[in-house]
């Protein structure tokens, strides 16, 4: 059966230690892998822009000895030119998984149920499991351990926050936010990943002060203020979080070794 990653719900704790397991495998032994994905192809269908997320999946189709295929906004045209149940069925033929980089989170469901084949999600307003799943993989490889550490992240509550939220309750990661008000994350993600981290002995905390977010962290994670689709918030936006910017008075209050992340690009 085929499974596909639409938010890191799809995945369990254990099936995303196994990932890091294979990472960390992979990245020590390369020559080993370079024929795992031989004879595979994998279609990206790209609505927004992407750097990173296009760079890595193609590089690692191309190191695991797989191919991939870029598809342009203007090529496919999701759901103009043909509908999303008939791009996910027609390349369900030819390719044996497809990254899907969109707005609404509903064509991500949509494209996975249409389709026979795995579909990943390359980002969508909703959620962003990829990035989680590299950047908890970089904060078990920085910091030796997964264990007892805070991340907190600061700034808007958005994709990138939600799927950080999951990614930490399921590890059994402690998550601070400091969010302006009115920009906390999804209700229901909050709500989910409280009672996830609950099981996993962690704790979620929800400050909309930046201050008493990062207080002691291991961690301070942030974001752009205004994400791709929200350009025309970008001057509003400015205004309302300028005591949310992760500068050195913020950074003095985490640990001393505190990591800085941010999933990039970095814009104001
Ligand atoms: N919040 C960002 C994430 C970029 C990787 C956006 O959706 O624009």
């Amino acid at each position: 059966m085929k499974k596909d990653l639409i938010s890191i719900k799809d995945l369990s704790g254990d099936e995303i230690k196994a990932i890091f397991d294979l990472t960390t495998q992979l990245k020590k032994d390369k020559a080993n892998f370079n024929k795992a994905l031989a004879g595979k192809t994998l279609a990206l269908i790209f609505q927004k822009p992407s750097n990173r997320t296009r760079v890595s999946f193609e590089v690692g189709m191309y190191q695991l000895g797989g191919n991939s295929i870029y598809l342009s906004p203007e090529e496919i045209n999701l759901g103009v030119r043909e509908s999303i149940d008939d791009v996910a069925k027609t390349l369900s033929r030819y390719v044996q998984a497809i990254v899907l980089r969109t707005f609404e989170h509903k064509n991500c469901l949509k494209m996975a149920r249409g389709a026979s084949v795995a579909v990943i999600n390359g980002l969508s307003d909703f959620s962003h499991p990829c990035q989680a799943l590299a950047d908890l993989y970089t904060v078990q490889e920085k910091l030796k351990t997964l264990k007892n550490i805070t991340l907190a992240y600061v700034g808007d509550g958005n994709n990138v926050c939600n799927s950080l939220l999951f990614i930490c309750a399921k590890l059994g990661v402690n998550m601070n936010l400091g969010c302006p008000k009115g920009f906390e994350p999804d209700k229901i993600v909050l709500k989910e990943s409280i009672a996830l981290a609950k099981k996993n002995q962690a704790s979620i905390n929800l400050y909309n002060n930046p201050k008493l977010a990062v207080k002691d962290v291991d961690v301070i994670y942030t974001d752009v203020w205004a994400s791709m689709g929200q350009e025309k918030e970008a001057a509003a936006r400015k205004k309302r979080f300028k005591n949310f910017q992760v500068n050195k008075n913020l950074v003095k209050l985490a640990k001393k070794s505190v990591l800085i992340m941010h999933c990039l690009p970095a814009h104001l």
